[in-house]
Formats: C-alpha cells, structure tokens, sequence
C-alpha cells in the first residue's frame, strides 16, 4: 500500500469515528470563506451608497476649495468640478499661465464661481512663499482642500540611479507640500467647524513598488499620515481622507487611452465627489477611499489574496519590464532622429 492510500485509509477511519471532526474542519472552512465573500459583499453594497453630500462641506454657500496641482490631469477637473458642485476655488500649481487658463474656462462655465489663482512651484517653495500663500488663504472660508499635486519617476528606476534632485522634489511635493499647505487650512476649518481634507494617494504605496522606491514611498507616508490625521480631527467637523489611486489617464501616468479601469481624470473625479467617506474597495481602512468601481475590486483583490511577498516580486517584475521596455523605445527615438 502507497503512503498516500495509508494516509487516506487512516483519514476515513478517522472521521468515521469522530465525524465532528470533519464537521468542525468544514466550519472552518465556511467561516474563511464566509470572510471572504462578505467583505467582497460590503465593498459592492458600499459603492452603491452615496457619500456625505458636498453641501456638508459649504457648497453654494460661498465656501472655497483649494486645489493643488489644479492646471492639469486629476487637480484640474477637481477645480472645474467643484466649480460646478457650488464652491469658489483656489487654485494653486506652478505655471501662471495654465493657471489663468483653467480660472477662465471656471468663469466661463461657472460663473457663479469666484475663482483666485496663485503661482508656487512647490518643489522650490521657501518659508516666504508659504507665508504668501498663507495670507492669499487666510480671508477665505475654506470648506475643501485637494492635496493632489505630486510627482513621480519618468520611468522606473533603481534606487541609487536617481539623481538627488528628483528624490528631494519627490518628497518636497509629496510630502511636505501636503503638510505644509493642510496645515495652513486646518485651523480655519476647526474653527468653522467643517472640512474635507482630501489627499491624493497610489496603489504605489497599496503594494511597495520596487524601481518606484520614492514615490511609493511618499505615498505610504500620505496613508498613514491621512488615517492618523482623520482620527486626530474626530470630532471637529474636519473629515480627513486619502485617495486610493490605481491608474488613471493622465500627463503623469502617460496612459492615453481610458478603459473601464483606468478612468479620465473626469470620471474619477465624478466618482470620488459621489462617494465621500465612503471605503469602496479600501474595505474597513478608515479615512481611506479607493471610490471608483474599477479600482475597488482591485485593491480588494491585492488586500484578499496572496502574499505581501508575492505582490511584491510581482510588482518588481512588472516594473524592471516596463523599465526595459522605455530604455529600447528612448533608443529607438535616438536611432532615429540621428537617421533623420
Ligand atoms: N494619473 C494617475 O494614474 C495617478 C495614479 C495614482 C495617483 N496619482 C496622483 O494624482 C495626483 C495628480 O496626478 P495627475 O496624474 O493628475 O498629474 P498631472 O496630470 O501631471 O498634473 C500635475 C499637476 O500638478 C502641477 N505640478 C506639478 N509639479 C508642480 C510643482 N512643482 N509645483 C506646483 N504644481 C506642480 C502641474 O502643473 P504644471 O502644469 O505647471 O506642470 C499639474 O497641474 C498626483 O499626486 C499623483 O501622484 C495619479
């Protein structure tokens, strides 16, 4: 008799004795199971269900939204958005220029919508250019912050391959801004008693992202700053919330064409407006949001199955490929544009 008949023999024998046995293994089982199928279950049911109403926040009633980032991709439809949902906004990026553009298309559509623009690099920003963006907010009733401007890599690479700049303006834009700029906001909105603090994260940071290293990095700080920051504020009216990001298309992304998961920067803003303190697919995070139905079941799946280790080889994997892939497009541009 094989090894493996003995074992079965033995089991059967087992469990005709004891069937409870059997009874409290399948148990076990279904509990598991049942885990998994109502968390899956609870993040459908809370996509379904509407967010806290914009108008908590002071829409059409002269409150301001400041918004970082606001010239292009995900900050720029925030601005035009929340133009649209009742609020003044403040928009604060780097280029005067693109600045003046997006505050006149508000105005043209909006405008019922008072709009205040303010030009900061903030890669480059010093103690003085906070203060001046301090005085530009401090008369504004301010009911909701965006920290959306970011940056990322060009293309992946390792750690010790990026110049020094671009780790210090990772973390100058990433980080500091976030700190900088909410802190600014914070006290108005305790006092006024109301304020949504909205950052905007990545699925960089759901799963480290080796040859991402920084950015990943920058954003696994917003996460648990948000959460830290949302528990602090309990109480005080100031909702506190950080974006699960996955890819959305976008200058920074350089993903052209949208799909069902990876929306337009005006769909995912659509749904994050829709979906405020609502988890999505960051199933019981709190102050984390993944709102947008093509991104939630991602996240659930990257919470639920497999291993951290797993994820990570993958997401290595993943990232020296399109690494690989950007250096032979670079040198094909350069091969050609020396034949031309
Ligand atoms: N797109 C995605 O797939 C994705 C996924 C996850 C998370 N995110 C996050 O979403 C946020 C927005 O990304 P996006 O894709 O919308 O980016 P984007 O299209 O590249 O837009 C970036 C915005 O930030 C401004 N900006 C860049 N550097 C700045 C600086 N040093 N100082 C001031 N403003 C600056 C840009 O202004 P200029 O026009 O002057 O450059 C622009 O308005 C970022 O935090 C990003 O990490 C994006």
């Amino acid at each position: 008799m094989s090894d493996f008949a003995v074992l079965k023999a033995r089991a059967a024998a087992l469990t005709g004795e004891c069937p409870w046995t059997t009874l409290a293994l399948a148990l076990v089982g279904a509990g598991w199971l049942s885990t998994y199928v109502l968390s899956f279950a609870r993040m459908l049911v809370d996509l379904a269900r509407p967010g806290i109403p914009l108008k908590k926040f002071g829409a059409k009633k002269g409150a301001w939204a400041v918004v970082t980032g606001a010239t292009a991709g995900i900050g720029r439809d925030f601005a035009l958005q929340l133009a649209g949902a009742g609020f003044n906004v403040f928009l604060a990026s780097r280029t005067a220029s693109k600045l003046q553009e997006i505050s006149d298309e508000i105005t043209a559509k909006y405008p019922q919508a008072k709009t205040q623009v303010h030009s900061i690099d903030f890669a480059a920003a010093t103690a003085d250019d906070y203060k001046a963006l301090g005085v530009a907010l401090s008369p504004l009733d301010i009911g909701i912050l965006i920290n959306n401007v970011g940056k990322s890599y060009d293309e992946p690479t390792f750690y010790q391959d990026l110049s020094d700049q671009d780790i210090a303006d990772i973390v100058e834009i990433n980080v500091n801004a976030t700190l900088k700029v909410t802190k600014l906001v914070v006290p108005g909105m305790i006092a006024r008693k109301r304020g949504l603090i909205l950052s905007v994260g990545s699925f960089a940071a759901l799963i480290p992202s080796p040859l991402l290293a920084v950015y990943s990095g920058s954003k696994a700080f917003l996460s648990s700053w948000s959460q830290a920051l949302g528990s602090e504020l309990e109480g005080t009216g100031v909702h506190v919330e950080l974006l699960n990001a996955y890819f959305i298309t976008s200058k920074l992304s350089k993903i052209r064409k949208s799909s069902w998961m990876i929306p337009t920067p005006a769909t995912y803003v659509r749904s994050v407006l829709a979906h405020i303190g609502v988890n999505g697919g960051a199933v019981g995070q709190p102050h984390i949001s993944t709102p947008y139905h093509g991104h939630a079941p991602v996240q659930w799946v990257v919470d639920h199955l497999f291993t951290r280790s797993w994820w990570l080889s993958y997401n290595r994997k993943l990232h020296v490929d399109i690494r690989r892939r950007a250096i032979r497009k670079r040198e094909r541009l350069a091969k050609e544009a020396k034949s031309q």
